[in-house]
């Protein structure tokens, strides 16, 4: 399915599940789609309103001009939110998709009931990152995709993961190439330019689960500790044989996790 936001970004989403449980909406990362979540829909819709979607840029919604912000894609979770009359949602969220669920919950409290946050962090870029995300934009456009999809590839799984679970890589090949380099360049500009929302997180009043792969470079285990002491009340679970990609790496730690405390909620 999908709607127009008010800034007329055509959104691709799915929502599942009975309109009257809880909803729970997966945002996902960098630069993926919806279908990275399609075992978590599965697993919850019998339970859950179970919401995901594609940010602008990826997957089936507008590419929408390829220049973004991490604000523009808060816009288009409440724009969501309000087309979906969810008026207070459980927001799962995965590296971008936390960045995008950390911002969320600072400006628009009133809009979340609890949050799970994976393989994320607080902390905006550091000048070594931007540089990185300056070189990520130089590769995408001067080579193409599927040259910036094999770096990042490498960067994001655990190396037994190629051969361990060579479905859930190339799951995540085919939704990066289906990507175009504008919204991938877009994007990597936006990641570069977020705020850092560290400074927010005492003011977290709702339930929080964090979780991360116990071999995640990208957002290592520091980050979510990090994330663990500024949230009040929040638990963190380590994701075992997992990188960054820790719900598609170990689905079954990660959806025992998620499950359990889905119901404590
Ligand atoms: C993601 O998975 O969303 C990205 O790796 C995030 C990032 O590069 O900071």
């Amino acid at each position: 399915m999908e709607f127009k936001t008010p800034q007329g970004i055509r959104i691709a989403y799915r929502d599942q599940g009975p309109q009257t449980a809880p909803a729970v909406v997966f945002l996902h990362g960098f630069p993926f789609n919806q279908s990275m979540w399609d075992a978590e829909r599965s697993l919850l819709s019998k339970d859950f309103r179970v919401i995901t979607y594609d940010h602008r840029g990826h997957g089936q919604s507008d590419v929408a001009g390829g220049q973004y912000l991490i604000e523009l894609l808060v816009d288009d979770l409440i724009a969501l939110l309000d087309h979906l009359k969810v008026q207070k949602a459980i927001l799962c969220g995965l590296s971008m998709g936390g960045y995008v669920t950390l911002r969320a919950v600072e400006r628009n409290p009133e809009r979340v009931s609890a949050l799970v946050l994976c393989d994320t962090r607080a902390e905006a870029d550091s000048n070594e990152a931007k540089v990185k995300r300056a070189a990520g934009v130089r590769t995408v456009k001067e080579k193409g995709v599927p040259a910036f999809a094999e770096g990042f590839l490498k960067a994001i799984f655990a190396p037994e993961t190629f051969s361990k679970n060579p479905e859930a890589v190339s799951k995540i090949k085919k939704a990066i190439e289906a990507n175009s380099a504008e919204g991938i360049a877009g994007t990597l500009i936006s990641l570069a330019a977020r705020t850092d929302t560290t400074a927010a997180l005492p003011n977290i009043k709702v339930p929080t689960l964090i979780l991360v792969g116990a071999k995640d470079a990208i957002t290592p285990l520091a980050a979510s500790e990090a994330l663990h002491k500024g949230i009040p009340g929040s638990q963190m679970e380590i994701i075992p044989g997992a990188a960054h990609m820790s719900n598609l790496e170990n689905p079954a730690a990660f959806q025992k996790a998620l499950t359990t405390f889905l119901k404590t909620l």
